[in-house]
């Protein structure tokens, strides 16, 4: 291996006691291919199978806590005590590769196609629908629905633990539910759950305790909990660089194990909020400090690429549509062979990289999503 490489591959503990052979992650993604009725399929299960032989940790694709959260076709179910079996599959496949296992837990709020959920009805914060043309309006979550709803990603913990995950990652990002609670634009509530910036946070460190109460509960060894969120929303109303610095400021006080910055850009800068000519992510980082570590990510393909983001001070890099492409990405760093490093898509190697049916037709009939070789 290059010597500049070697900050890759130090070890990490986390606060919850997990550790991780290296820094490389690979970032949740939703793969489409579940079975109608929310079970995993062996082509999923092959497919991160594939991609767990050289990164320290796999988020999983997000699964629904409560089926009227489903956001997805063939996206897989956590909401159900009968879903174990399913999804200790994906965590036994992952952990014998050698990666921790970590489950991304989920609701879709407005985000939701209404068909995918139980009498096509979506919910939310309160009755906005979100940007776009045609977009269902949600009807507005009681009290008692928001707190079943916080309950049910306490269960969805427990199912991990007990399939055997090594950690859950909260979905805060993305524009979905626990998001939904803290922006502006989805949540126009006048209760305990919405109105200042402080009740806006409400629901999501309700969230947060809820899980580590029942990681606490239940976990027997060390159980990871991560928390993943965008830093700002394109709205007007909408979540603000600054708003995202009260986030921030509120989950480094909750003893998490790391936050997990969504971008489509690792060095994408504010919108909004902020008078600072720097990346969103150094932002992040520095006012995060040593409170707790931060995984960035965002359109990094190449090993120098990923090394410019680490000695940035983020501690771990995730890695998505790059896994996909190339599942020997970390392999072929750790050898010395970073210039064979794969970096565009290429149309005649479905089964070489093992992806299956669903996700690659989605790959490669979207425009413009995927580097590919035309
Ligand atoms: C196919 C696909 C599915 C995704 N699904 C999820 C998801 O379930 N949860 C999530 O938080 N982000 C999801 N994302 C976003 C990625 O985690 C990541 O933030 C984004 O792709 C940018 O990173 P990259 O350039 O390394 O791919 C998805 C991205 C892709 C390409």
């Amino acid at each position: 291996m290059n010597s500049k490489y070697t900050p890759f591959f130090e070890s990490f503990t986390f606060r919850s006691g997990v550790e991780v052979k290296n820094r490389i992650v690979m970032a949740p993604m939703t793969n489409f291919s579940s079975n109608p009725d929310g079970t995993v399929t062996d082509a999923e299960v092959k497919y991160y199978a594939r991609r767990s032989g050289g990164v320290g940790m796999v988020i999983t694709a997000c699964t629904y806590v409560t089926a009227k959260g489903k956001g997805f076709q063939g996206e897989f179910g956590g909401d159900h005590d009968e879903f174990i079996p399913s999804l200790k599959q994906v965590a036994t496949a992952i952990k014998e590769k050698g990666a921790k296992a970590v489950l991304q837990i989920f609701h879709g709020g407005r985000q939701c196609p209404p068909e995918l959920v139980p009498n096509g009805e979506i919910v939310s914060a309160s009755a906005i629908p979100a940007e776009g043309n045609g977009k269902p309006v949600p009807r507005e979550l009681t009290d008692q629905e928001i707190q079943s709803i916080i309950q049910d990603f306490g269960e969805t913990t427990r199912r991990a633990i007990e399939a055997g995950y090594d950690g859950v990652e909260l979905h805060g990002a993305n524009g979905y539910l626990i998001q939904q609670f803290f922006s502006p634009h989805s949540n126009r509530r006048e209760d305990r759950w919405g109105g200042s910036i402080e009740k806006r946070l409400s629901f999501p460190l309700a969230v947060v305790d809820e899980v580590k109460k029942v990681a606490a509960e239940h976990a027997n060894g060390p159980f990871m909990i991560g928390y993943r969120f965008s830093p700002e929303e394109p709205e007007t109303p909408g979540i603000t660089m600054a708003e995202t610095l009260v986030l921030i400021d509120a989950l480094a006080d909750k003893n998490l194990d790391y936050l997990h910055v969504s971008l489509q850009e690792f060095w994408s800068k504010p919108r909004r909020g902020v008078e600072d000519s720097r990346a969103r992510i150094e932002i992040i980082q520095e006012r995060v400090g040593d409170k707790v570590p931060v995984i960035g990510v965002g359109s990094l393909y190449t090993a120098d690429e990923v090394l410019k983001a680490i000695q940035t001070g983020v501690p771990f890099i995730a890695m998505g549509r790059e896994m996909i492409i190339d599942p020997d990405w970390v392999q072929k760093v750790k050898e010395g062979r970073e210039t064979e490093i794969v970096t565009k898509i290429d149309k005649s190697k479905q089964q070489e990289l093992v992806v299956p049916d669903p996700l690659w037709q989605a790959i490669i009939h979207t425009p413009g999503w995927f580097p590919m070789n035309e």
